[in-house]
């Protein structure tokens, strides 16, 4: 099938480590393409709390152990995703049956032990962690997002779950990660935020920059402003979630059964010029996951146009390569 194709992953060797966001599906389903492109993967949805800690003190790691045996049985790094977000978090940490709020020490109490016991699980596989996803609002008024983690522990939740995690383990790298990552003016929060950090001695080692993006944008010079801001700080950078829309903000069509022309052509030039920039920041970028393999299994089908396929990964639906791949290895 990908036989006569260069290796994503060998191609970008001397750059940064290639990985793909997996299910426990596509470990089997897309075998053939992680194995030959990609040296790291991240759970797609299986290392999230709701999936490993449905109730109190009860785990299910069946799925996440799947996907952690697949990477050690192939040599492949794992990224954990993720432990303290608002998203995908079970109501009881936050809730109790009555509809009470649990007391802020109780929550704190919950976050440990999810921590201790995830994170201690993995700690021989999972190299980086994204500690804490998604805290900064999108909003011009306010610095942090009115999350449920924000409203139990105080704005000192960030750091808090950062000093934990690295006691926890203490050689896992630990990632703050966000979307619209490239926007200026959260750009410019996110920096706030890890800078005020590492000032008052919190280990945060590095940057996760989602890469959600469009054909329309972000700019590359939008992405390089944020590139060159965040390793400024020192921190890694790593892209996490990459995946590329082809349709424009204000496209709602649903009914195209394939992608245009245009559009793969357009997807072709943006990923050219996204990964020479990424090439050029390979001493502050460790890494590039994409959101995703190969087309036929894809969140970008449902969001943000609910029932509309989109195209946004370098492989197509039937696992062969797009003109992105090609432009994205030759170099
Ligand atoms: C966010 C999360 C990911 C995933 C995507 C959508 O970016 O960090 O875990 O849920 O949304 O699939």
């Amino acid at each position: 099938m990908t036989q006569e194709i260069p290796s994503l992953a060998k191609v970008y060797g001397d750059f940064f480590a290639m990985g793909a966001a997996v299910n426990r599906r596509t470990i089997d389903t897309h075998s053939e393409l992680l194995k030959t492109h990609f040296n790291s993967v991240t759970a797609e949805n299986e290392m999230k709390f709701e999936s490993l800690h449905r109730t109190r003190g009860d785990y299910d790691f069946a799925s996440a152990d799947a996907i952690v045996d697949f990477a050690v049985a192939n040599g492949m790094k794992v990224r954990g995703h993720t432990l303290v977000w608002h998203n995908q978090t079970p109501k009881w940490v936050f809730e109790d049956a009555d509809g009470h709020l649990v007391p802020g020490p109780e929550v704190e109490q919950i976050q440990k032990e999810h921590m201790e016991t995830v994170m201690g699980r993995y700690k021989d596989v999972v190299y980086a962690w994204d500690v804490v996803n998604e805290a900064i609002s999108d909003s011009d008024d306010e610095f942090l997002r009115n999350s449920p983690w924000l409203r139990a522990l105080g704005e000192g939740f960030i750091g808090n779950a950062f000093l934990r995690a690295h006691a926890i383990a203490p050689d896992a790298k630990l990632f703050y990660n966000d979307y619209n990552e490239t926007h200026p003016a959260k750009r410019d929060k996110i920096y706030r935020l890890v800078k005020q950090l590492r000032s008052e001695g919190v280990p945060v080692h590095g940057i996760g920059m989602q890469g959600h993006w469009g054909l329309g944008g972000p700019s590359v010079s939008e992405i390089r402003e944020a590139v060159e801001l965040y390793s400024s700080l020192g921190v890694e950078l790593q892209v996490t979630e990459l995946d590329i829309s082809v349709f424009e903000f204000e496209d709602r069509r649903t009914d195209l059964k394939s992608p245009t022309t245009e559009m793969m052509d357009r997807l072709a030039e943006r990923y050219e010029e996204i990964f020479a920039l990424f090439r050029e920041y390979k001493s502050s970028i460790t890494g590039v996951t994409f959101w995703g393999i190969a087309d036929d299994s894809t969140w970008k089908d449902g969001f943000p146009v609910r029932g509309r396929k989109d195209w946004p990964l370098v492989f197509d639906v039937n696992h062969e390569p797009k003109a992105a791949f090609h432009r994205v290895v030759n170099f």
